[in-house]
C-alpha cells in the first residue's frame, strides 16, 4: 500500500469548513486505500504564542474532531507530533540543508510574519516549512493530502528530498501533493476572493464546524453571491455562487452540473436555504461525535499513545538511516 501523511494544527474552538473539505475529508477516504499517518501538529502551533492550558486542550480537541470526521484508529495511524521526537530531530537536519533564501521565499511565512510584525515573528515561524518537510520525509510518504495553500511546502519537501538523496544516496521517497481540484481552496462566505481561514475571515464568512448549527445555517443563508440571478459554476465571474456549489457538491456527492440543473430557473435563496440544511445535517452529528470523544479522554489518549508508538517505529528507522548517511557518529 502506498503511504500518505498529513497534519493539521490544533486551533482554538474548532476546525473550519476549509480544513474539512480541503484536507480531512480526503484523509478519511485515503485510509481505505493507503497506509495512512495523520497527526496533530502541536510543534507547528507553537511557532506563534500559545497558552499552555489551551494548547493541551486544543490538541485533544483536534484529535477528537479527526475521529469524529471518520478517522478510524484501526485503519490509520493518528498521533500527536510532539509525541514523536524524531520530528524535531529530522527538522534540525533539514534546517541544515535548506538555503536561507529558499526558506525566505515561503509565502505562508511572509503572510504570517507580516501579520505578527517583523520583531514578533520567531525563528520557529521562519523554519516552520522545514519542520513540515521533516514530518513528511520521516514516513517516506508517497502522497500528502492537503489544500492548495500547502502546495509550496510540498514543493520544498520534494526539493530537499532530492537534494539529500543526491548528496548522501537514496534515502527519502520524493512525495507528491494530493490536492483535489474541487476543494483545493474553499473561500470565505462573505468575501469569496479570499480563502476561508481563522485568521483572515470575518466571523460571518467562516464556518466553524463546532458552532451552533443554527448559527452556521444563518451564515450560509447570508453568504455573498452576486447581482446576477443564474446558478452556474464560474469561478472567475461568479466566485461566491461557485464556492457554494463546490461545498454543496462535495458534501452531498452530487455533481456540480446536476446542481446547476436542479436550480435552473430558481433563485439564490433556494440554493442557500438547501445548502444551509445540508450543512446542518453534516455538522450536527459531527458535534455530537466530537463531544463523545472529549467526554472520554482516557480512550482518546490511549488512541494517541498507540498511534505515537506506531509512528515512532517508522520515524526512528528513517532518522537512524539519515544520521548514518550523513556521517553522524553512532553512540556506543
Ligand atoms: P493547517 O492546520 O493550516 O490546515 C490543515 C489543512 O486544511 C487545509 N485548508 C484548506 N483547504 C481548502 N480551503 C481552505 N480554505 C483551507 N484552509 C485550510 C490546509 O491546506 C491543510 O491541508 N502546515 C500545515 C500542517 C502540517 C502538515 C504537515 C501538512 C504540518 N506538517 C505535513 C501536511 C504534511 C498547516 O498549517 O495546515
Amino acid at each position: 500500500r502506498p503511504r500518505v501523511l498529513s497534519g493539521i494544527q490544533p486551533t482554538a474552538g474548532s476546525f473550519h469548513l476549509g480544513n474539512y473539505l480541503g484536507a480531512v475529508r480526503q484523509w478519511v477516504a485515503l485510509q481505505e486505500s493507503h497506509d495512512a499517518f495523520y497527526m496533530v501538529v502541536d510543534l507547528h502551533a507553537i511557532t506563534v504564542p500559545q497558552d499552555p492550558v489551551e494548547l493541551r486542550s486544543n490538541t485533544r480537541l483536534a484529535a477528537a474532531q479527526l475521529l469524529a470526521a471518520g478517522l478510524d484508529p484501526e485503519r490509520c495511524t493518528l498521533f500527536v507530533q510532539s509525541h514523536v521526537p524524531e520530528h524535531a530531530q529530522l527538522g534540525w537536519i533539514m534546517n541544515c540543508l535548506t538555503g536561507f533564501g529558499e526558506a525566505s521565499r515561503m509565502t505562508q511565512f511572509k503572510d504570517k510574519s507580516a501579520k505578527q510584525g517583523a520583531d514578533r515573528a520567531t525563528v520557529g515561524l521562519f523554519t516552520y516549512p522545514v519542520l513540515q518537510v521533516a514530518d513528511i520525509l520521516l514516513y517516506q510518504a508517497n502522497e500528502v493530502p492537503v489544500g492548495e495553500d500547502q502546495r509550496q511546502h510540498i514543493e520544498l519537501t520534494r526539493d530537499l528530498a532530492e537534494r539529500f538523496n543526491g548528496r548522501f544516496g537514496e534515502t527519502f521517497t520524493v512525495p507528491s501533493p494530493y490536492i483535489l481540484k474541487e476543494t483545493a481552496k474553499i473561500y470565505d462566505l462573505q468575501d469569496p476572493a479570499v480563502k476561508m481561514s481563522k485568521s483572515a475571515s470575518t466571523p460571518k464568512g467562516l464556518i466553524n464546524l463546532l458552532d451552533e448549527p443554527k448559527a452556521t445555517a444563518k451564515k450560509v443563508r447570508s453568504a455573498v453571491t452576486d447581482t446576477d440571478t443564474v446558478i452556474r459554476f464560474d469561478a472567475e465571474k461568479k466566485p461566491g455562487v461557485s464556492n457554494l456549489l463546490s461545498i454543496y457538491s462535495t458534501l452531498t456527492g452530487t455533481a456540480v452540473t446536476d446542481l446547476e440543473q436542479k436550480y435552473e430557473g430558481k433563485g439564490y435563496g433556494a440554493l442557500k436555504t438547501d445548502l444551509a440544511e445540508v450543512m446542518v445535517e453534516f455538522v450536527t452529528p459531527f458535534r455530537t461525535r466530537t463531544q463523545e470523544y472529549l467526554d472520554d479522554p482516557e480512550t482518546l489518549d490511549s488512541i494517541l499513545a498507540k498511534g505515537a508508538e506506531k509512528a515512532r517505529t517508522v520515524a526512528a528507522e528513517t532518522l537512524a538511516q539519515t544520521y548514518d548517511r550523513m556521517g553522524l557518529l553512532p553512540a556506543k
